[in-house]
């Protein structure tokens, strides 16, 4: 009688909640975060007021603009820096309740910890976080999102030097210290493995280290500096986690994690040599840090290739990196074939390119790609790869909290377009419809998964590629910086409406 009761008075109280829950159950939990992502150089602009420091992206554009396609910079950027209202506007009309921006190292501490903390900086993320929180949208704060203050690249070339650890616990302390009492997800780092390639291997962006055999480079610099670097970020990481957890996080109650790029990889055949060379593929991009970070020890994988070009960690070392983290940040864009290339040989031709990690990727088997091909020349659209990444990071790492951190579609701009042409984004919507209904599969199958956030809110500078490749939900006019919503952010509006209601 008491049940019969109950289950009464819950449908007369919500009858569409109590319908909706018991026969279509979202698989969402309520607080599960819908955002847009984006970073501070790629947005902010205002690249000198109110105390900022340089930034190595600033230097890099400024001196040698031939290493941007379009040899552009982001001085101006979308100018979020002076337009923040207007664009938490436009994130309330798309009813996100979270937006994911990184912290301009160079805008609060100009020199690193060699001087004096910039004010205006700290001002400047204190009225975007405040105006964000009025309008019901958490902050989801990236603290180091690429760029890092000039200053600390000249001294230690980026992340080679183990000082750079302290510089890092140095931003984070402050941030946590200035803004942890209304930021309650902090990520430490945003893809370092990204960095390192283009960075440390490549040589083709700042701090424009090359080692062979990545590198089209005429000398290497040495072997050993892309894991050096990744063995400083991960202690960086273990540091600031480590603060968070002693100093902050009883009294805050916030989560703190990193962001890693998860391209999903797939043996190009049954045969071992690529499955292996897929489980190598994996070890060297994103479990190269989650494993040291979870599990303690670098991939056996990369141990066993590597031997003694591999940084060991100390037991001081260990003991840090036991602070762990409270979730996974997951970039997902595209996904990949993998073919073996050293057991079996093989040449770089189309659709094979040389990348990371001893092995060589293909996004084709036999003449087909991996998922249909877009304007740009790595990504793919195979939805069913953010189901298959998710379930992946869920199996590897005992279903930690994972974060959709970004996915998106990006398009080569193409400057004859009409205004109709730019705003249509089909393909874009279609991307993030087939992306989302494919993660919340992973969702319902158990995966546990709190938010997704879409790249990006506006079309933006996209690094070494300047602004000849468009990620908006909103379409931006360079010349006017006038900000218009595409197809996709009224899509995505109906999509947080559906699933906020079922929730
Ligand atoms: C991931 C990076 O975090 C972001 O900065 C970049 O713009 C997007 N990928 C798109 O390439």
């Amino acid at each position: 009688i008491l049940f019969i009761f109950l289950l009464l008075i819950s449908f007369s109280i919500c009858p569409q909640r109590a319908l909706s829950n018991r026969f279509d159950p979202s698989p969402l939990s309520t607080n599960f975060l819908f955002g847009t992502a984006s970073s501070a150089y790629q947005y902010e602009g205002a690249y000198l007021s109110d105390g900022k420091g340089l930034s190595d992206w600033d230097v890099v554009t400024h001196k040698t603009p031939d290493k941007i396609k379009d040899g552009t910079n982001g001085d101006i950027a979308v100018d979020q820096y002076h337009r923040y209202l207007e664009d938490i506007d436009l994130m309330e009309a798309m009813k996100v309740n979270s937006y994911r921006f990184s912290i301009s190292w160079a805008r609060v501490l100009p020199k690193g910890r060699f001087g004096e903390v910039n004010s205006g900086g700290i001002s400047y993320y204190n009225r975007l976080i405040d105006a964000l929180l009025l309008k019901g949208i958490e902050p989801f704060v990236t603290l180091s999102h690429f760029d890092l203050p000039q200053e600390l690249g000249d001294r230690y070339e980026g992340w080679l030097s183990p000082e750079s650890q302290e510089d890092f616990v140095y931003l984070a302390d402050l941030c946590f210290k200035s803004f942890g009492d209304r930021v309650k997800y902090w990520a430490t780092f945003n893809e370092p493995d990204y960095l390192i390639t283009y960075g440390y291997r490549k040589g083709i962006a700042p701090p424009f280290r090359c080692s062979k055999p990545f590198g089209n480079c005429s000398e290497g610099d040495s072997e050993k500096e892309p894991y050096l670097a990744v063995h400083n970020i991960i202690l960086s990481h273990a540091a600031a986690a480590y603060i968070y957890r002693t100093k902050y996080q009883a009294e805050q109650g916030g989560k703190i994690g990193i962001v890693l790029h998860f391209d999903w990889y797939e043996p190009i055949s049954n045969s071992m040599a690529d499955k292996l060379a897929t489980e190598r593929a994996r070890s060297f991009t994103n479990n190269w840090l989650l494993d040291p970070i979870i599990f303690g020890e670098y991939p056996p994988v990369m141990q066993k290739i590597l031997g003694d070009i591999l940084p060991k960690f100390s037991n001081n070392n260990k003991e840090k990196l036991k602070s762990g983290l409270d979730f996974i940040g997951i970039n997902h864009y595209a996904s990949y074939y993998i073919k073996d290339c050293i057991y079996s040989k093989c040449e770089p031709g189309p659709g094979i390119t040389r990348t990371e990690g001893l092995f060589q990727q293909s996004a084709e088997k036999d003449g087909v790609p991996i998922g249909k091909p877009t304007s740009i020349d790595w990504q793919y659209v195979y939805p069913q790869g953010m189901e298959k990444i998710v379930t992946y990071v869920k199996t590897r790492y005992n279903n930690t909290p994972m974060f959709i951190t970004e996915n998106g579609y990006g398009e080569l701009d193409n400057p004859n377009n009409t205004e109709e042409q730019y705003l249509n984004d089909f393909d874009r919507k279609n991307y993030m419809a087939g992306h989302l209904l494919s993660l919340l599969e992973a969702i319902r199958k158990g995966a546990d998964v709190r938010g997704y956030f879409a790249w990006s809110l506006l079309d933006n500078f996209e690094w070494l590629q300047g602004y000849t490749v468009r990620f908006g939900l909103h379409h931006v006019d360079y010349a006017t910086l006038k900000r218009t919503p595409r197809l996709s952010a009224n899509w995505y509006k109906e999509f947080i409406a559906k699933h906020k209601t079922e929730v």
